[in-house]
């Protein structure tokens, strides 16, 4: 477009003009959305790896590729199907996002929650973001589910870095209660209605994509982390930014670097995750009913 007025283009006018094109492709990607999903989603859960058969669980699912929908990333990890999938479980409206991109792919953090904000501009009230990580807490072992009671953010970005768009969610949000008490107390009692393990515990996010090294294991131990992964803490700092409500899963496919001794391979996670994949649903749905 020709600029009716020449002026000096300082870095705040470039960073201006990225933001207010980042709203419009979210308004973009959000039109789309809403005209498969009809009623707004009333929760939104992200399906972290492996994780992703849950969209099996919805009735009256349509399915959109991320490919379809305007402006939204694609992930290329294995076990990430890179759909969106409008259904219902237990009762509730449910917009699943099988497949999710992460930092380490090369996307910058605000690529990363792109998803993320969709959600929050479609007007979703809850989302449940789930995923694969590492267990540190001694008393866990691989398979186990843990809510994440909060969260340590080792992955050296955060999305709200830049200037803020006002539309989206305040300057300093507070992060005092990122993962819901309400959320997690309903989450406790849907375990036990549907007979699943959950523990509590701590995540803390890095980049990778190399797994930790034991030294590295150890030190998040000593800092108060449970359980570690690549993914989540951008997203969850993105929807609170925004007013949403949040729950936060874990599946602990393996246990960490030096726990046990023998190396880490992502495959061990994908098994990990197929095989409690039956538990993982019946979790969730039990949550879905009670939110
Ligand atoms: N470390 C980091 N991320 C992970 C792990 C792990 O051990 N397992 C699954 N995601």
């Amino acid at each position: 477009m020709a600029e009716a007025v020449s002026r000096p283009d300082t870095s705040a006018d470039r960073t201006e003009t990225q933001m207010m094109g980042e709203f419009e492709r979210l308004e973009a990607a959000a039109a789309t959305v809403r005209a498969v999903a009809g009623a707004t989603p009333e929760v939104a859960i992200v399906l972290g790896s492996g994780l992703g058969d849950f969209i099996a669980r919805l009735a009256d699912a349509r399915t959109l590729a991320y490919g379809d929908i305007p402006h939204w990333p694609r992930s290329r990890v294995a076990g990430h199907l890179g759909q969106l999938v409008i259904g219902r479980a237990a009762g509730r409206r449910v917009a699943a996002l099988a497949g999710r991109v992460h930092l380490y792919e090369g996307h910058d953090a605000r690529t990363v929650t792109f998803a993320t904000r969709v959600m929050g501009r479609l007007g979703v009230p809850v989302m449940i973001f789930t995923n694969a990580a590492g267990g540190i807490n001694a008393g866990f072992t691989s398979g186990l589910l843990m809510a994440i009671d909060d969260h340590i953010n080792l992955l050296g970005v955060n999305p709200l870095t830049g200037e803020n768009d006002d539309r989206l969610g305040p300057r300093f949000p507070d992060m005092s209660e990122a993962y819901s008490r309400r959320l997690r107390g309903l989450a406790d009692a849907a375990a036990a209605d549907a007979g699943v393990g959950l523990a509590h515990g701590v995540y803390a996010a890095v980049p990778g994509p190399s797994y930790e090294t034991p030294a590295e294991i150890r030190y998040l131990r000593v800092i108060g982390a449970d359980a570690v992964g690549m993914s989540t803490v951008p997203e969850v700092v993105a929807a609170r930014h925004m007013g949403v409500e949040v729950l936060g899963i874990s599946c602990i496919t393996n246990m960490a670097a030096g726990v046990l001794p023998r190396p880490l391979v992502h495959d061990e996670v994908m098994e990990t995750a197929r095989r409690v994949r039956d538990q993982f649903g019946a979790l969730l749905e039990a949550i879905l009913g009670k939110i």
